[in-house]
């Protein structure tokens, strides 16, 4: 444990010495395809992941690789464009290893987003989901090992991992735009393959409206770090076997890219209202 953290704490430092003493209000995650975002934010200082002591690197297309710091609507940032996925052969550890240092730098709430298959038949690809609680079926756990009892307990509940005035934030924030959002349970898959129809079939049966293959690790984190934590999806696809169609990346991509600026407007909306 000592090792992690001498290397969450060299992490933050570097961070730290690249963004002066601001400490940012939210740490944002941008999922596939909604990396723009970070393209909003206003005098940026751009770190690579690559000049992060201890940081992985990201390899799958539509994920950049950076930490982007500096302002939107008056609020300072702390942007990941591109983020770490467990299907790519990093550890649940070195998943959510930015989520430490972001605590480390003394960032309270985290926006996380993400692409997702959605599972609910009254969801349409392009819709954005507010989730509202998760489902951890990648079976396994990042606090998995010797506790950080400096960051929280071992035993960290998960009752109300998604902040609940921040999820009414995010709906007020959403009729306030006039933006068609739902609310639902995001379920957790490795991937990297999607999910099969008789999968499908199952989350449909265990209460996930949302399926995909990120933002539960990095969630758990933030909630045993102490952190606030909101989390968007943008279904871009529906799962395996409700449509008549296969999955494929590129139609993530594209379904994301065209709901990007409604994305776009609600995290500004949200974040200008913290
Ligand atoms: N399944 C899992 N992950 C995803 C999907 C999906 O249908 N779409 C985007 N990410």
């Amino acid at each position: 444990m000592e090792v992690l953290l001498d290397k969450i704490e060299k992490a933050s430092a570097f961070v730290r010495e690249q963004i002066g003493h601001q400490t940012p209000l939210v740490g944002l995650i941008l999922g596939s395809g909604l990396g723009q975002l970070a393209d909003e934010i206003t005098d940026p200082i751009k770190i690579s992941y690559r000049d992060i002591p201890g940081f992985p690197v990201s390899t799958v297309k539509g994920h950049e690789g950076q930490l982007v710091f500096g302002e939107i609507n008056g609020k300072h940032v702390l942007a990941m464009q591109g983020r770490f996925h467990f299907y790519e052969g990093y550890s649940l550890r070195e998943v959510t290893f930015p989520v430490r240092v972001m605590k480390s730098l003394g960032i309270g709430t985290m926006i996380v987003t993400n692409a997702a298959g959605g599972i609910n038949r009254s969801f349409r690809p392009g819709e954005l989901m507010v989730i509202h609680d998760h489902i951890n079926f990648g079976f396994s756990n990042p606090l998995i090992g010797g506790n950080l009892d400096q960051y929280g307990p071992r035993f960290p509940d998960t009752s109300e991992a998604y902040d609940p005035h921040l999820q009414a934030l995010a709906m007020q924030t959403a009729n306030d735009l006039a933006l068609d959002i739902k609310t639902g349970v995001y379920q957790f898959a490795t991937g990297p393959t999607y999910e099969t129809p008789a999968e499908t079939k199952v989350s449909e049966k265990i209460g996930a409206d949302a399926v995909g293959m990120s933002t539960v690790p990095e969630v758990l984190v933030a909630v045993h770090s102490g952190m606030k934590v909101l989390g968007i999806s943008c279904i871009s696809n529906m799962a395996s076997g409700i449509l008549d169609q296969p999955l494929n990346h590129e139609e993530v991509i594209e379904t994301t890219g065209k709901v990007k600026n409604n994305f776009i407007s609600l995290i500004k909306g949200v974040i200008a209202k913290l």
